[in-house]
C-alpha cells in the first residue's frame, strides 16, 4: 500500500516537472492544428443549424411554424373522378371520388362492394375489385383437442413457418370487406417533406393497374 503511494507521488511529480518544459513544444507543435480547427468550425457552423438536423426545416421551439397544408380530399362524383398512378407496384390506389355518406364501412352497409363488385362494376364505370379480393391467402388452420396444429390438413409444429397458399373463392374475402383500411381518398395539399420516393414497375401497365395475383411469387420462385 505504502509503496504504491509512493509511485503514485513519484510519478505525479516526473510529470509535473517534465510538462512545463514539453509544454512550450507541444504549443507550438498544435497551433497550427488548432488554427485549422478553429477555421473549420468557424465554416462548418452555419450549416449545422438545429433545422438542418431533422426532416422538419423549420424552427423546433414553434409548432406555428410547422402546420401543414389542409388534407383536402377529392369532393369530385364517383364517375367523375381521374385516377392517379400507384404509389408502388400493387399498391391499393386511391379512391379518386368523394365518399361522403359511405363510411364508415358497417356489417350491414358497405356501399363500395355496390359500385365496385365485379358483375356490377362495368356498367357504373368503376374499376372492378381485382382477382387478389377473392382469394384466401390464409392456410386453412385446425387446432384439435390434444393441441396440434394442422395447416391444409398438414400437421404442423407451433409457428408460422408455412407455405402462402391462395385459394380461389367464389364470393368477395371477408378480410377485404374494410376497403378504407386499405384504399385512402385522394388529397390534395403541400408536402412539409418531399416525398422523394420513385418506385419502380414491372410493367406501364401496373401504373394504372395491378396484378397482385398473378406477380404474387415473382423474385421469391
Ligand atoms: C356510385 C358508385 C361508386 C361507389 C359507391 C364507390 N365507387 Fe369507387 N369508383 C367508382 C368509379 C366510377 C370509379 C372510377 C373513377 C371515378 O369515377 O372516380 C371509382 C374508382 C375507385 C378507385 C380507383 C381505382 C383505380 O384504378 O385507381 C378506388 C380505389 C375506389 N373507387 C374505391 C372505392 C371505395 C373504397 C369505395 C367505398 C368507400 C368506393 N370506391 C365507392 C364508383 C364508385
Ligand atoms: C387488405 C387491404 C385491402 C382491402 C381491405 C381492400 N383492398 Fe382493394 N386493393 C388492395 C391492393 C393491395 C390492391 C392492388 C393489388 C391487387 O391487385 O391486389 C387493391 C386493388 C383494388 C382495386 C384496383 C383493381 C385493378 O384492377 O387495378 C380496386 C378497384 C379495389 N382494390 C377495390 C376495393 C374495394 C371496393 C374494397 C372493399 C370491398 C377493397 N378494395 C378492399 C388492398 C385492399
Amino acid at each position: 500500500m505504502k509503496m504504491r503511494l509512493m509511485l503514485g507521488t513519484l510519478t505525479a511529480a516526473l510529470l509535473i516537472t517534465g510538462c512545463s518544459q514539453a509544454d512550450a513544444t507541444v504549443e507550438k507543435a498544435v497551433e497550427p492544428v488548432k488554427q485549422v480547427a478553429a477555421s473549420a468550425v468557424a465554416v462548418a457552423a452555419p450549416t449545422i443549424t438545429e433545422e438542418s438536423l431533422g426532416l422538419r426545416k423549420t424552427d423546433l421551439y414553434s409548432e406555428n411554424t410547422t402546420t401543414g397544408d389542409e388534407t383536402k380530399y377529392a369532393t369530385t362524383a364517383a364517375g367523375s373522378g381521374v385516377t392517379i398512378e400507384r404509389a408502388f407496384d400493387n399498391a391499393p390506389p386511391m379512391i379518386p371520388h368523394d365518399v361522403e355518406g359511405m363510411l364508415p364501412i358497417t356489417t350491414n352497409n358497405n356501399s363500395c362492394v355496390g359500385c365496385h363488385a365485379p358483375e356490377v362494376a362495368p356498367s357504373m364505370n368503376a374499376t372492378p375489385m381485382p382477382k387478389s379480393h377473392f382469394t384466401d391467402f390464409r392456410p386453412a388452420t385446425a387446432i384439435a383437442a390434444d393441441g396440434k396444429i394442422t395447416k391444409e390438413g398438414k400437421g404442423v409444429d407451433n409457428t408460422s413457418d408455412f407455405l402462402t397458399v391462395a385459394t380461389s373463392l367464389d364470393h368477395m374475402n371477408k378480410a377485404r370487406f374494410n376497403c378504407s383500411q386499405c384504399h385512402a381518398p385522394q388529397s390534395t395539399g403541400d408536402l412539409i417533406v418531399e416525398n422523394t420516393f420513385r418506385p419502380d414497375f414491372q410493367s406501364e401497365k401496373m401504373k394504372k393497374g395491378s396484378s397482385m395475383l398473378e406477380t404474387l411469387n415473382a423474385g421469391v420462385e
